[in-house]
């Protein structure tokens, strides 16, 4: 049986492969997909997940903007990574599907609630909209078979030299999320930089032959200059769709037990996944931990999912 999954997203190049990911694989049930400030502001973010599904030809799975800022601190948005639009590189139609006037927390609310088993939630963005389900409805709990996200580093950030965009963006957010009692993993930049997208890979994408294979070689070309410009990589790692296929077939990823805590004061640490991987703080374990990622099975398996969808739209 298909995992039931709901993704919280701020397209953003990989979210966007992130989303095609979930709706086309067959070991996952795409329930819905909300959208927060992160990347980009609410508004760009929620049309770029409106975009995505319109090129991908993704319908009938709704779409539902939640945050437009982060608990407490002001938004900085990644237009330096993600551009002005948050998806810049290829030329998107006009989205023919549209938002539902339904508030992302209200949404997973109610599929949490009414939904027959309990459901995953892969948050691949800022964790406001999740904190916030979790202080107003913390009865949902039971309701979640666990939270899959991307966000945090058992090493290095990106955002500052000690944090990762997601955690950084939103710090209480993610302290929130992490002392829920809701099993976590977290799939963090360590993880995520194995996910490389080089040029086989692009060339993998263009060699399908159809227009949603060329929107993500343009998607991938992008991010691939933004990251060779801000940090000199060679290929851009794809981190979001990491956490998707986690959940798709946890041999993609593998994770050690740890205790993880937020960072929220550190003068120059502030929004760092402090992870107990040694057990030298003896923090109590609450999250699995990505460590490895076998890229061959993922690219096979992100590869498919883009090859299933364009011959839906072809
Ligand atoms: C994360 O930050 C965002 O820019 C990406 O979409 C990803 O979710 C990587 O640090
Ligand atoms: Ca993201």
């Amino acid at each position: 049986m298909p995992v039931p999954i709901i993704i919280d997203c701020d397209p953003g190049h990989d979210d966007a492969l992130a989303i095609m990911l979930a709706a086309a694989d067959p070991a996952v049930d795409l329930l819905a997909i909300t959208t927060v400030a992160g990347n980009q502001t609410l508004a760009k973010t929620t049309l770029n997940a409106r975009r995505v599904c319109t090129v991908a030809g993704i319908t009938g799975v709704p779409i539902a903007p939640g945050c437009d800022r982060p608990l407490l601190q002001p938004l900085v948005v990644a237009d330096d990574v993600h551009g002005e639009s948050g998806m810049d590189g290829p030329r998107f139609p006009e989205p023919t599907v549209d938002a539902v006037p339904e508030h992302a927390v209200d949404l997973i609310h109610r599929i949490l609630t009414t939904h027959p088993e309990p459901v995953t939630l892969v948050p691949t963005a800022p964790l406001t909209n999740i904190a916030l389900l979790l202080t107003r409805h913390p009865d949902v709990v039971p309701y979640i078979r666990e939270i899959v996200l991307m966000g945090g580093s058992t090493e290095r950030g990106n955002r500052t030299p000690a944090a990762e965009f997601n955690i950084q963006t939103d710090p209480e957010a993610a302290d929130i999320v992490f002392r829920s009692g809701v099993p976590i993993t977290m799939c963090g930049l360590n993880a995520t930089h194995q996910a490389l997208a080089t040029p086989e890979v692009v060339a993998r994408f263009e060699g399908l032959g159809t227009d949603l294979g060329r929107v993500c070689a343009e998607l991938m070309t992008f991010f691939a200059s933004t990251y060779r410009r801000l940090w000199g990589f060679a290929s851009p790692p794809l981190h979001d769709p990491v956490a998707v296929a986690r959940v798709i077939d946890p041999a993609i990823v593998r994770c050690v037990p740890a205790g993880v805590v937020v960072e929220l004061r550190g003068q120059y640490t502030r929004g760092a996944t402090v992870v107990d991987l040694h057990r030298s703080l003896d923090l109590p374990v609450n999250a699995q931990v990505a460590v490895a990622v076998d890229a061959g099975l993922f690219w096979d398996r992100m590869i498919a999912a883009v090859a299933a969808l364009g011959s839906r739209t072809a």
